[in-house]
C-alpha cells in the first residue's frame, strides 16, 4: 500500500473532470486497509471512497485522501436447486458481476447491465434500471465500520433500501467502507419485462427470451442507444433524480400539460426528471463545454476540457427552470464533491 501525493484523478471520473487529491491510495484487500487505519494521512485528513467514480463530480481539488477500491473476487457461497447465493467483492465492476450471472444463467440482476460502477456502490444509492432495483436481489452487505474498527453485516431490511436512496446515505454516511455484498439469484426463468420501453422494445423487435442473456443483450442496446460512453464523451449517467408528485400536484399539472409523462408505482407518482429538462428546452443543448445529452435530458455532458463548476452552474440553470415551469425542485443523483 502506497499513499501518493497531488494524484490526478480525471481517469477515476466517468465526467472526465480534471481535479486532483491531496493523497491517494489503492486498497487491494484487507491488509492494505488495516494499514491505512493507522497512518496520518488517513487519521488526519477527510476521506473520500471512490469505486467507478461514475456518480461524482469533482467541482474543485480534494483536500484530502482519495481511497480507491479493488477489492476483486466474486464467489458462489451456498446454493439449492433453486437459488445461489452469490457474494462479490466491493471493488468489483458492476457490469462483470452481471456477465457472471449471465454466463451461469442465474437470473435477477440482468435488468441492470452496464450499470456503470463499482458492487460496492450499488448498495449505496439503490441501484435500479429497467423496472429492477438493486434491494430486490441482495441479501447482505459486508463493511468495515470505521468508528468502532470491526467487521459488520447488514440483512437487505437493515440496509433501508429507498429510490435512490439507502443507510448508506443517511445514518452511515461516511461511517463505512463497504467490503463485499452477497446477492440471492435465481436458477430458475425469472424475467421482470414490465418496464415499458423494454416491453415496447422486447414487441417492436419480436424478441423471445429464453436466456439470461437475452435479456442483458436487449438492456444493453437500449442503454447504448440513449446513454452516452463515458469513454467517448464525459458524463455520470442520470445527475438528477426522478421527482415524487402527489396526486393532486399531478393534475395539476395534467390540465396545462395533457401530455405529461409519469410512472405509477408501489402507490407513489413520479415524474421523469428527463420529460421535465425536455420540456423546458434543455435536450440537446451546449453551453461552451457542457451540455444536455440529445437522446436523454437526464445526462449532463462534458464535451470536453469542461470544470466540475461549468457542470454546476449547467445543473443549477436547468433546477432553476425547471422550478420556474412546474414549481418542482430537481435533486442531483450525482454526488458533489
Ligand atoms: N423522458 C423524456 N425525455 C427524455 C428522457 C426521458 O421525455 O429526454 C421520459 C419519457 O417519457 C420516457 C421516460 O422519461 O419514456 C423514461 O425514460 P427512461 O426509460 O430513459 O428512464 P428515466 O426515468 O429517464 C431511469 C433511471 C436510469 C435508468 C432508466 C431505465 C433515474 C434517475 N434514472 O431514467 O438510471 O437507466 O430509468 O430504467 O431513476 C442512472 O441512474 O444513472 C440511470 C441511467
Amino acid at each position: 500500500m502506497e499513499i501518493v501525493k497531488d494524484y490526478d484523478l480525471s481517469e477515476l471520473n466517468t465526467f472526465g473532470i480534471k481535479a486532483k487529491a491531496r493523497f491517494f491510495v489503492e486498497i487491494k484487500n484487507e491488509l492494505d486497509f488495516n494499514e491505512l487505519l493507522k497512518t496520518r494521512e488517513y487519521k488526519d485528513n477527510q476521506k473520500l471512497f471512490l469505486g467507478g467514480g461514475s456518480n461524482v463530480l469533482f467541482t474543485k481539488d480534494f483536500e484530502g485522501i482519495v481511497i480507491l477500491n479493488k477489492l476483486k473476487g466474486i464467489e458462489i457461497i451456498r446454493e439449492d436447486s433453486n437459488n445461489v447465493l452469490v457474494k462479490a467483492q466491493s471493488g468489483e465492476k458492476w457490469h462483470d458481476l452481471v456477465l457472471f450471472a449471465v454466463k451461469k444463467e442465474y437470473w435477477g440482476i440482468e435488468n441492470l447491465s452496464l450499470v456503470p460502477g463499482t458492487v460496492g456502490a450499488a448498495p449505496v444509492q439503490n441501484i435500479g434500471a429497467y423496472g429492477v432495483e438493486l434491494k430486490d436481489t441482495i441479501e447482505s452487505v459486508e463493511f468495515f465500520d470505521l468508528e468502532s474498527g470491526e467487521k459488520k453485516n447488514l440483512s437487505r431490511d437493515e440496509c433501508k433500501f429507498g429510490y435512490r436512496d439507502s443507510i448508506f446515505k443517511n445514518e452511515l454516511k461516511g461511517k463505512v467502507f463497504i467490503l463485499a455484498v452477497t446477492f440471492k439469484l435465481s436458477k430458475i426463468p425469472n424475467l421482470n419485462v414490465t418496464y415499458k420501453v423494454l416491453k415496447d422494445y422486447l414487441e417492436k423487435n419480436k424478441i423471445e427470451i429464453q436466456k439470461v442473456k437475452d435479456i442483458s443483450d436487449v438492456v444493453i442496446a437500449i442503454r447504448q442507444s440513449k446513454l452516452p460512453d463515458p469513454k467517448i464523451l464525459g458524463n455520470a449517467g442520470s445527475f438528477f433524480k426522478n421527482v415524487y408528485v402527489s396526486k393532486k400536484n399531478l393534475e395539476k399539472i395534467k390540465e396545462k400539460y395533457p401530455n405529461v409523462s409519469f410512472f405509477e408505482e408501489a402507490g407513489v407518482i413520479k415524474i421523469p426528471a428527463g420529460w421535465l429538462i425536455e420540456e423546458c428546452g434543455w435536450k440537446g443543448k451546449r453551453l461552451g463545454n457542457v451540455g444536455v445529452h440529445d437522446k436523454q435530458a437526464l445526462v449532463l455532458i462534458n464535451y470536453g476540457g469542461a470544470t466540475g463548476e461549468e457542470i454546476k452552474d449547467l445543473a443549477l440553470q436547468i433546477i432553476a427552470s425547471v422550478f420556474d415551469k412546474f414549481g418542482l425542485k430537481l435533486t442531483p443523483e450525482v454526488n458533489l464533491i
